[in-house]
């Protein structure tokens, strides 16, 4: 069959990459796509917001089947446009999308069906928020409601810091996505990443995994959309895993479905696991990134089976298997990011770096140029990922390549895999 990804980052790469391996894909198309996904898709270039010309290019080419990778065109009604054309689709209605779309949403839906995460309180305007935080401890966490592409969250350390975000969201940093605020008690312990499948009525658990969303060695400087991630997340055991499932995921399910906006596609749940055992953070409605470029180097399956189970309500007769392996991704970025930095800088070396079965290199924000360079055209760039029977072993294959790459404008951090590593050695 004919099949069409959604996206341009290094999640679609390790989408694209796993589902150009299936015998069921004829012909694979990526829109708009990056440098590396060129490699093993036609690259399309398409405003990913103008549904009619993603429906029109699905029919000039015959596609069978789209996997939606990011969470903009989710929310903004991508799959019911593709679905009500006609359009085999992977990924959540709008409505089911709002699990990510709107923290308000979910945390009123973690309420009402008892599933475990922070206390809150959702605010539609700054004096009651103020007023609310007044009463509360620090720190806390502020919350814009809506998308803002991971950076909608501040851990305030004091009330007075937690007042200042409050006003600054409903001031409009944020945009939209500011018309509502989410305040909500800070949670300790340690994070970690749960992805399961869905169909709208059968789950399917995936696998688990860690991130590292700030920028700096020893998880220090500013948040970004991750800078590094290992599959799997030892923190999470069988039992912790179960937990998930039973307290979190399924009654999630079971609600949507019973809302009458069943979820399809993959929930990705952020947790937090406390002394109490795991509590929701916040869903995605979309695979991590850089968490779906380890999972896909883990996966036995075939993919497009896959995701196809979950479009078409299937998902019970589907089982998914990992090889036992870790994989760890380091994030190559541009020099200055998550802050303002050089675009089309070029890299070399990528060929000798990527060689050899346990490395893989997944392109976010790359682009070739005439001459079949490769640029750097975006913030997170490269994710150099290796593979290995320990977490060290796959950090030391990751590191390995990357020190090939001769890309003067990028920078890494050193220590991804640092926690695991540290639970290897103890
Ligand atoms: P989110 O975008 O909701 O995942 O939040 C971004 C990051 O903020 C998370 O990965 C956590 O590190 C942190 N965070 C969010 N909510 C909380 C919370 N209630 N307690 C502690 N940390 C949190
Ligand atoms: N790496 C975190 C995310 O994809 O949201």
């Amino acid at each position: 069959m004919n099949i069409l990804v959604i996206g341009s980052g290094g999640r679609e790469h390790g989408l694209c990459w796993a589902i150009a391996k299936s015998p069921q894909c004829d012909r694979l198309i990526c829109a708009p796509g990056n440098g590396g996904i060129a490699e093993v898709a036609d690259c399309m270039a398409v405003d990913i917001s103008d549904h009619q010309a993603v429906i029109d290019l699905c029919k000039a080419n015959e596609v069978d089947f789209v996997v939606v990778g990011p969470e903009v065109p989710l929310v903004a009604g991508l799959a019911d446009d593709l679905i009500a054309a006609g359009i085999k689709t992977f990924g959540p209605s709008a409505a089911a999308a709002q699990l990510e779309g709107s923290k308000g949403f979910t945390k009123d839906l973690c309420a009402k069906h008892n599933i475990p995460t922070a206390a809150y309180a959702r605010f539609s305007s700054g004096e009651p928020a103020k007023a609310y935080v007044r009463k509360q401890s620090a720190p806390l966490v502020i919350k814009a409601d809506g998308l803002a592409a991971g950076k909608g969250v501040v851990i305030a350390q004091s009330l007075d810091e937690a007042c200042a975000t409050v006003d600054e969201i409903f001031g409009g940093a944020f945009g939209e996505a500011g018309a509502e605020v989410v305040v909500e008690d800070f949670l300790v312990g340690e994070e970690a990443s749960f992805f399961a499948l869905v169909d709208g009525k059968n789950t399917l658990a995936l696998a688990t995994a860690q991130d590292h969303k700030q920028v700096g060695d020893g998880d220090t400087g500013p948040n970004t959309g991750g800078m590094g991630a290992y599959s799997p997340a030892p923190v999470m055991t069988e039992e912790l895993c179960q937990r998930t499932m039973d307290e979190i995921i399924l009654p999630t399910v079971a609600a949507m479905a019973e809302a009458g906006t069943p979820f399809r596609g993959v929930l990705f749940a952020g947790l937090m696991i406390t002394d109490k055992g795991p509590e929701l953070i916040e869903y995605n409605v979309r695979f991590g990134d850089p968490e779906c470029q380890v999972m896909m180097m883990r996966l036995r399956d075939d993919l497009v089976t896959l995701l196809l189970a979950s479009a078409e309500g299937q998902l019970d007769h589907v089982s998914a298997r990992w090889i036992d392996d870790v994989a760890l991704t380091v994030v190559m970025a541009a020099k200055g990011y998550p802050g303002s930095y050089e675009k089309n800088t070029e890299i070399g070396g990528l060929a000798d770096a990527g060689a050899g079965d346990d490395v893989e290199i997944f392109h976010a924000g790359t682009a070739r140029s005439d001459t079949g360079a490769c640029l750097a055209t975006g913030g997170r760039v490269l994710n150099v990922t290796g593979i290995g029977a320990t977490v060290a072993e796959a950090q030391a294959k990751a590191y390995a390549a990357v020190d090939k790459v001769d890309w003067p404008g990028g920078f890494c951090r050193r220590d991804i895999g640092w926690r695991a590593v540290a639970r290897e050695k103890a």
